[in-house]
């Protein structure tokens, strides 16, 4: 693909981290944000992490699938030419591959998203396969997996200690091996991330994982400031989007009971 060109399919993303270029994913919920944020990053990632930033839910375990192929279609129609990338979420393809296929299908089918994505490694290699194979892209998620956000016992950094780090990097060759076009790595030491990102072929795109990976995602709602409460270490914020959201509800509601909103020029002859 050309130097400066988006990427509009997988195979992209494998020619970006071949030709060096960094890749750009923010998450994305609707079509307003789609609209804006498809020219100017590399992918767009319908999380499930809707269901805490939207939903205003405490973990993803709860996101259903008819919700994020609810998010998915708005996010299509905002931005018809962008690349897309689907959450799984928490049940949707870990009890069979048969279920997977079924369920990542009815994404791709009724939304026009081209890709999903599942957590896990070793265990979910079979099933990554059989998606595949079915012409499904898939994106694999090592690390911190917020879909195991109990057993790993909270938001904590995943890979420390050498057998965390030798079991990690397993996984990370079997999501490879089964045929992942790319892999997040969320919430492990750099040196650990930078490892994994030289060994493989397939772009990693980091969260909290340090500047040795291929690509770097963020939370939209976190990195525009919109979530004052969330502050780890890993997040940069670019706007103060919070502020700005008070401060313009205060002006309209001190504007309309002073009698300054509507003007003349607001109303119809
Ligand atoms: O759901 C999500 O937003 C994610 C990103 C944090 C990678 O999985």
């Amino acid at each position: 693909m050309p130097a400066d060109a988006q990427p509009r399919t997988p195979p992209d993303l494998i020619a970006m981290k071949a030709a060096g270029r960094k890749i750009a994913v923010l998450t994305c919920y609707d079509a307003a944000f789609a609209r804006l944020l498809a020219p100017e990053v590399d992918l767009l990632l319908v999380g499930d992490s809707v269901n805490q930033v939207v939903a205003g839910r405490e973990t993803t375990l709860s996101a259903t699938l008819e919700q994020l192929i609810y998010h998915a279609c708005a996010v299509r129609r905002g931005s018809l030419d962008a690349l897309v990338v689907v959450d799984l979420p928490f049940l949707t393809y870990q009890v069979s591959p048969e279920d997977a296929i079924r369920n990542a299908g009815r994404v791709l089918q009724e939304s026009g998203a081209q890709a999903v994505k599942l957590e896990g490694g070793v265990p979910m290699a079979a099933t990554i396969r059989a998606l595949v194979d079915r012409g499904i892209p898939v994106m694999g998620h090592l690390g911190l997996t917020p879909q195991s956000v109990h057993a790993l016992g909270g938001y904590r950094v995943q890979g420390r200690g050498e057998a965390a780090a030798g079991r990690l990097v397993e996984d990370a060759r079997a999501v490879e091996a089964a045929g992942a076009f790319a892999l997040v790595l969320e919430l492990i030491p750099s040196a650990l991330a930078r490892q994994i990102s030289r060994e493989l072929t397939i772009p990693t795109i980091g969260i909290g994982a340090g500047a040795g990976c291929d690509g770097q995602v963020l939370v939209l709602h976190d990195m525009l400031g919109l979530n004052e409460a969330f502050r780890p270490r890993f997040l940069k914020r670019y706007a103060e989007l919070a502020e700005e959201v008070r401060r313009a509800a205060r002006a309209f509601t001190d504007d309309v009971k002073a009698g300054r909103y509507p003007g003349d020029e607001h109303g119809f002859e």
